[in-house]
């Protein structure tokens, strides 16, 4: 039987990559950027399956030129907000998604984050380096302290619960908004007061950002939030740029409004050489890697190629994003 075709957008991990070549006719991107868009549209006509990842754009015109026969759409990232899943769920196209197996690693870099805008890491790192330590001074480089501080997590899902319990070791008092978690469905072992929005923002010492960019959350942190939020704390995001509004977030930033800040995530990505964001000193900017941990990523590779697979064959993906597309029952 002929193998089915599919198109990969970007090389992948090894791992992953076997597992296609074994069962698939694999048409793979071979350079490290994304496949312009053009060249996508062209080579995914006639393909059983896609394989995408995050800086990929997947909408209609793209599941228009594969055709018909386009089956599954499986993404290399929990977040889908690069896919119109929506129509695909219309087509009745599965997506799939790597859900928990990047939590932990997301969960650590959003802490490493808080640490380094707090205590200032890389501010110090440059300091050194530019030959600026020349003495001993008791207010070099002051921080905040972690310790004791109040975190306020927004979007308790996994990734806010892994962040709630690395904060108890530090002994912080964790706050957490979520209109959709239920208080007595949380592990009984994780300290967290469920509070409003405005509460959080104005008792909270750090907020961490860990939702799903949806039409209800672009932007949804701009002046207001941030004028909401207590003087002086500090920002992490990790979840989605476009969740920030980056021009508030420069001016609470250079205003002192906010003391730090550690994003990971923007909007667009990669961040423009010219972005005002890249004068500030006092905000820690990662290009998109929370993720990134060896392991980590390579099981977001192999369970991107068991959705891939799983959807050629006609399958139920294993982590599906649109479970909507399967019969109930
Ligand atoms: C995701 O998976 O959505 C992250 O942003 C990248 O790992």
């Amino acid at each position: 039987m002929e193998k089915p075709k599919v198109f990969v957008t970007r090389r992948n991990l090894p791992a992953g990559l076997d597992l296609i070549l074994a069962d698939c006719q694999a048409d793979i991107w071979e350079i490290d950027s994304p496949t312009p868009r053009p060249i996508l549209l062209k080579r995914i006509q006639g393909v059983a399956g896609l394989l995408s990842m995050l800086s990929d754009h997947i909408d209609g015109e793209v599941m228009d030129a594969a055709g018909p026969g386009l089956k599954v759409i499986s993404t290399y990232a929990v977040g889908v907000d690069n896919i119109d899943v929506e129509e695909a769920t219309r087509r009745g196209i599965p997506v799939g998604h790597t859900p928990d197996v990047l939590t932990e690693a997301t969960a650590d870099f959003a802490f490493a984050l808080l640490m380094a805008a707090a205590r200032r890491v890389v501010e110090a790192d440059r300091y050194v380096r530019t030959g600026h330590w020349q003495t001993w001074d008791q207010t070099t480089l002051l921080g905040v302290e972690v310790h004791g501080a109040t975190l306020g997590i927004v979007g308790f899902g996994r990734i806010g619960q892994a962040m709630a319990r690395r904060a108890r070791g530090f002994a912080m008092r964790v706050l957490y908004f979520d209109r959709q978690v239920k208080t007595g469905n949380l592990p009984a072992d994780l300290i967290a007061e469920p509070v409003d929005l405005d509460t959080l923002l104005r008792e909270s010492d750090f907020v961490s950002l860990h939702v799903p960019l949806t039409d209800q959350t672009r932007r949804w942190f701009d002046a207001q939030s941030f004028a909401k939020m207590k003087s002086g704390a500090i920002l992490i995001n990790t979840s989605r740029g476009a969740v920030v509004d980056q021009p508030a977030l420069h001016e609470a930033l250079s205003s002192g409004k906010l003391t730090a800040a550690g994003i990971d995530v923007f909007d667009p990505e990669p961040l423009p050489m010219d972005s005002p964001l890249l004068t500030l000193n006092n905000l820690v900017i990662t290009p998109h890697i929370a993720s990134a941990a060896r392991e980590t990523r390579e099981r977001m590779a192999v369970m991107a190629v068991e959705n891939l697979l799983a959807g050629v064959r006609g399958e139920r993906l294993p982590h599906c994003a649109n479970p909507q597309v399967y019969p109930k029952g």
